[in-house]
């Protein structure tokens, strides 16, 4: 690979845009060499509700990181996740056509039909695919079937499916900033890339990725994905909570939360207090800490409890022998992961940073950092294969969506 192939990450988080520039080495790892962080605007659940707020962040963001790096960026992987997000396990078939073995155009054919199986309403897209698993004549766990005899091909395909327009939104803002969208990377699968291990991933394990506005989900199994999604709650309303019922701002309920919270009240001294200025005016008022934590509780119970029914739906929730790992902003706050534990039936938990990297490591360390850090590892995974990004418009289907199976395999 050429010593000065750079690649991106941008996060268009709820509550803050994140661009991680990094440039790959040898063994695989990736070197981090810039980075901007700028709090959002514009943005409300992964959704772009001012397109001019949301357009001048990301530039900020962007051009810190570039900064930083010493080098002008011209494309990136972008994240994508919120509650329009869906995902779907399919399967598609087709007679392997006459000759010695199975080609590119069986895999291709396959491969289509089971996107057509994928339930699309209107509107609706697939924006993210990943292949399982081949079968050869019944013969299943088979990742590159091409060459192999036989007269049946069996695919299971991972289909990511969401509203084109959000997506569209997000992803002009990006490329209004003069960056161009080399990938869209779904959210939960690129924290999973920066934050999960070899081992976690084949034994099989649930990321939750905690942000302002959503709660991304991801199960990983068998060393591929098996489910993702995304809930529209995260820790913005366990700051909304803090500021009602304390009757403060917005921003002050933040910062208590993130500097003195916790989230079990019998962790908290009864007696210990906080001052906490007051929505009225310059007034304060002495709040204990034990009621802080008695807010907090539900809400993040609440939450939990919508991530494992999530997961059982999807039929994968035994499939988690690893565990969980919870990273995003919302990992943060003490106690957490107790609740997370308690709230999915005492599977042990641990919070994930950002693993597998070198250069300024000490700039992306907290799981904030997760998804775009992931998203920059993707980006690199895909130059690394083919020494030089390939074109999108001479990528074909098989090619894109067997890159997305590399990438998934475990290489962390
Ligand atoms: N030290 C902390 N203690 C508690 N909560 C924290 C802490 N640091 C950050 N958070 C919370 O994490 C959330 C932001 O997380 P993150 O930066 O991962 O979100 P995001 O990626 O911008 O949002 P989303 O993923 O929903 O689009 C906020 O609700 C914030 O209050
Ligand atoms: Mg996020």
């Amino acid at each position: 690979m050429a010593e000065d192939v750079f690649v991106a990450g941008i996060d268009v988080g709820t509550t803050k845009i994140c661009t991680v520039v990094g440039r790959p080495q040898a063994d695989g790892r990736l070197e981090v060499v810039g980075v901007g962080v700028t709090p959002s605007a514009g943005l409300k659940r992964g959704i772009i509700v001012d397109r001019e707020d949301a357009i001048g962040t990301i530039r900020q963001s962007i051009d810190l990181a570039q900064g930083m790096a010493e080098v002008e960026i011209h494309s990136a992987y972008v994240g994508v996740t919120g509650a329009h997000i869906a995902s779907a396990n399919v399967t598609g078939r087709t007679n392997v056509s006459p000759g010695p073995a199975v080609s590119d155009t069986d895999v291709q054919r396959a491969i289509q039909s089971a996107r057509d199986a994928v339930p699309l309403p209107q509107d609706r897209e697939i924006i993210h695919e990943v292949v399982r698993e081949f079968a050869v004549d019944g013969e299943g766990g088979i990742m590159r079937p091409i060459g192999m005899s036989g007269r049946r091909l069996d695919v299971e395909l991972h289909a990511v499916t969401g509203t084109a327009t959000i997506i569209e939104n997000i992803e002009g803002s990006v490329e209004e900033c003069g960056i161009k969208v080399g990938s869209r990377g779904l959210e939960p699968i690129a924290t999973g890339t920066a934050v999960i291990t070899q081992a976690e991933r084949e034994l099989g394990v649930i990321l939750i990725d905690v942000g302002g506005g959503t709660t991304d989900v991801a199960v990983f199994v068998g060393g591929g994905i098996a489910h993702t999604s995304a809930i529209p709650v995260g820790g913005d309303n366990v700051t909304r909570d803090l500021a009602r019922l304390l009757r403060c701002s917005f921003e002050e309920a933040e910062q208590l939360k993130c500097q003195h919270a916790r989230a079990r009240p019998e962790k908290v001294d009864e007696d210990q207090m906080i001052q906490v200025t007051l929505a009225s005016g310059g007034e304060t008022e002495a709040v204990p800490l034990h009621l802080v934590a008695s807010i907090i509780e539900p809400r993040l119970e609440e939450i939990f409890a919508l991530v494992k029914a999530n997961v059982v739906r999807s039929g994968t929730f035994t499939d988690a022998s690893a565990g969980v790992v919870l990273s995003g902003g919302g990992s943060q706050l003490p106690d957490t992961t107790d609740i997370v534990s308690a709230a999915l039936d005492d599977l042990p938990v641990r919070v994930g940073s950002p693993r597998g990297l070198t250069g300024r490591v000490d700039l992306v360390s907290s799981p904030i950092h997760a998804t775009g850090v992931g998203l920059a590892v993707m980006a690199a995974q895909d130059e690394s294969w083919a020494g030089e990004p390939p074109e999108p418009e001479n990528v074909g289907l098989v090619d894109r969506i067997m890159q997305w199976w590399d990438r998934l395999l475990p290489r962390v």
